[in-house]
């Protein structure tokens, strides 16, 4: 029974997951087959499942799946397994990171007349991106994520929702520097105007910044593995201006030199660091990106001064 078992279940198991082929799937459990995750409690029917590896292989196409072995003990059983492939298209509403990933995991198994009738896994499609240092901020919304077919998850369910006229004025009496943060795109320097940066700690040198989505630059930045963040002077306002526009060649009225790792430091910033990004937190519109810094210039040019839409001189303020 287990070597048939065995032979069954691997051929179908490279066909599903190694080619695509996901109709094999479908000698191999019975019609009321379910999956359950053992991480959420959820239950998942076989046209899900195949829903699950056919978006897998859609962002991994390159897939391979090994099983490291089987163990059967009348109708119950486990898989232990071990995957390995490449982030080369979007996956779960997340661009491609280029990056290689390896995971495991294990399927404990119920069978009926020698076919699956449930199994829990202890794994799901989430943790190839957590293997990439992408994490999703929560699960409080996984269900209308899972309705909306990508996986954008929140903590907090807005209930009681501030006004969005509120929530704006709350943010505009918020005092802060303006900073370009940079990639490159295969040799092509990138950027945008942020000012949702943050220092995170000291020891060790972790710092975040904030970046919508939508932005031209976000595939660049999302793709790389270190980025420039540069505090932009009090001199550099026509810097502003262009980092915050959608200007096609952003940097070909700017000086900027490399950093270590090729990340574009734009000269006469106030300060420019290059970090290696470690974590990318999925906030729905937004990424947060974490990073550890491993560069820092700093200059003697006063930092420039935001609030409320303006721009201030970091040179004139008076202390209190
Ligand atoms: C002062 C200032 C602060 C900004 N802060 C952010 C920010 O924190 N995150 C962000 O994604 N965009 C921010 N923006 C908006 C982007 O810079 C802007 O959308 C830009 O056009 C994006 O360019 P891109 O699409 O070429 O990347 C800010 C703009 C300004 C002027």
């Amino acid at each position: 029974m287990q070597q048939t078992f065995n032979t069954f279940l691997t051929e179908a198991w490279r066909a599903a997951w190694d080619d695509g082929n996901v109709a094999a799937l479908d000698a191999l459990v019975t019609d009321d087959y379910v999956r359950i995750s053992k991480g959420s409690g959820k239950g998942a029917d076989l046209v899900a499942f195949k829903a699950e590896i056919r978006a897998i292989r859609e962002g991994f196409p390159d897939l391979k799946t090994t099983i490291d072995s089987v163990i059967l003990d009348g109708d119950h059983g486990a898989i232990f397994w071990s995957s390995t492939g490449t982030h080369t298209r979007p996956f779960l509403g997340v661009p491609p990171t280029g990056r290689s990933v390896s995971t495991r995991g294990s399927n404990y198994l119920t069978l009926s007349n020698g076919k699956i009738a449930s199994e829990t896994v202890t794994w799901d499609g989430g943790e190839l991106l957590n293997s990439l240092g992408v994490r999703h901020l929560g699960d409080a919304l996984a269900a209308e994520a899972a309705a909306d077919g990508e996986q954008k998850v929140v903590v907090d369910t807005m209930s009681g929702e501030p006004d969005p006229e509120v929530m704006k004025t709350f943010n505009r009496q918020f005092v802060t520097g303006v900073t370009v943060v940079t990639t490159r795109e295969g040799e092509t320097p990138k950027g945008l105007a942020v000012n949702a940066y943050a220092s995170i700690s000291l020891e060790p040198p972790l710092v975040m910044v904030c970046v919508q989505k939508t932005s031209s630059t976000y595939p660049a930045l999302f793709a790389s593995t270190h980025l420039g963040i540069n505090i932009i002077a009090n001199n550099q306002k026509d810097t502003v201006g262009t980092f915050a526009s959608k200007a096609a060649d952003k940097f070909a009225e700017i000086d900027w030199h490399a950093g270590p790792d090729g990340s574009p430091l734009i000269d006469g910033s106030s300060a420019s660091i290059e970090a290696e990004i470690r974590e990318r937190f999925q906030a729905k519109t937004h990424t947060i990106f974490v990073c550890r810094v491993r560069h820092a210039e700093v200059s003697d040019n006063e930092p420039m001064v935001y609030k409320a839409g303006r721009f201030y001189d970091g040179d004139q303020l008076s202390p209190l």
